[in-house]
């Protein structure tokens, strides 16, 4: 799926709120857990260190703060909120959605709220949905979450998957603007690659049994190397796709947050697409793959840091389970 902004209509992030946990775990700390060193995992995925949620922090614990943060920067209060969408694998339960509960805490009477899964893509998912509903009229506030607990569906045994996530959650408030904005969204799903990356049990396909606990079949289960190949390819091809659709060169982007999953990939992807690296914003250094929550997290460090200016040409660009992807490219607006 492709499209441009629709004539007349613009619409903006106009908040941005964000959340890690406190828990910082390192590598060295791994490397007591599985077989696994500091050097092996900086020089094949670039992480250093990860958050882990506290035992007693569901994903709305996480979505919570940010969201409250996204609030308060926008200048707006919840209840002016008519639609709330948390991207997520890991919600609190399987119903109610984490939507729905987080909607019923910070006070969202009007809101239509749910949850979305799209694996690591599903932020750029959520907000290209929540876009499509205010150009439609539906909604007038929009508030797109994106995060996720991955520790709690992590076989803390696995080397070659456990050292690459992290938990935490990131937040925007979308409202319509003058101009600016939102100029267009590309998505995409390759249901074939889904066995590369998922979690076999726990849903209809594989109801809980006690064999299933036993078998591990609901922790996250990865072709590392496939989905390296997926990944490499899609950041490139669904960023070279947006920008050709909006009539924008990648020379014109001012910021671009890849998925924050591994160095060499987002390295590869820089390399390919042709941008200078002083434009890329990098942060999975410190939180690991923190999967919805990783585009959102990244705008909000971007932000803290100064690199958001009004006017510059913003790309970002998810991919993950599913096999999915995603991008939007918008022209940053200051309110
Ligand atoms: C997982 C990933 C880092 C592995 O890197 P790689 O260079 O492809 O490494 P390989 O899978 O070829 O494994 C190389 C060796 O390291 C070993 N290895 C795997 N994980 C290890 C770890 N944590 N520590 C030490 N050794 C490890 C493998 O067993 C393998 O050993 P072998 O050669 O004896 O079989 C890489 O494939 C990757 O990033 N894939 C994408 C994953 C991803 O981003 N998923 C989420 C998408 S949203």
């Amino acid at each position: 799926m492709i499209g441009t902004a629709r004539d007349g209509f613009r619409a903006a992030v106009t908040g941005i709120g964000s959340y890690v946990p406190e828990r910082v775990l390192t590598n060295d700390e791994l490397s007591k857990m599985v077989d696994t060193s500091d050097e092996w995992i900086i020089e094949r995925t670039g992480i250093r260190e990860r958050r882990i949620a506290a035992p007693e922090q569901a994903l709305s614990d996480l979505c919570r703060p940010a969201i409250e943060q996204a609030l308060e920067q926008a200048g707006i209060e919840a209840s002016e909120i008519d639609l709330l969408i948390v991207a997520t694998v890991t919600p609190d339960m399987a119903f109610p959605s984490t939507a729905a509960i987080l909607a019923d805490e910070l006070g969202m009477p009007d809101a239509a709220a749910y949850d979305l899964s799209a694996g690591c893509t599903g932020f750029m998912y959520a907000l290209a949905q929540a876009y499509g509903m205010m150009a439609g009229g539906l909604a007038q506030r929009a508030l797109v979450a994106g995060g996720d607990v991955l520790s709690a569906i992590m076989d803390w045994s696995d080397r070659t998957t456990c050292v690459l996530f992290g938990d935490g959650a990131g937040a925007v408030v979308l409202e319509r603007v003058d101009q600016g904005g939102f100029l267009g969204f590309e998505l995409g799903a390759e249901g074939s690659g889904g066995p590369q990356l998922y979690l076999p049990a726990g849903g209809s396909r594989m109801p809980t049994t006690a064999q299933s606990v036993a078998a591990g079949q609901h922790f996250v289960q990865m072709n590392g190397r496939e989905v390296f190949k997926f990944a490499t390819r899609v950041l490139v091809s669904s960023a070279e796709a947006i920008l050709a659709k909006t009539g924008h060169t990648i020379d014109e982007v001012d910021v671009y947050i890849p998925h924050q999953a591994n160095v060499r990939i987002i390295d590869h992807a820089v390399r390919k697409l042709g941008i200078s690296a002083d434009k890329v914003v990098v942060n999975v250094d410190r939180y690991g793959n923190t999967s919805s929550g990783s585009i959102p997290l990244a705008l909000a460090e971007a932000q803290a840091e100064g690199r958001l200016h009004e006017g510059n040409l913003v790309l970002m660009t998810g991919m993950g389970a599913g096999l999915t992807w995603g991008s939007a490219l918008l022209e940053w607006c200051e309110r």
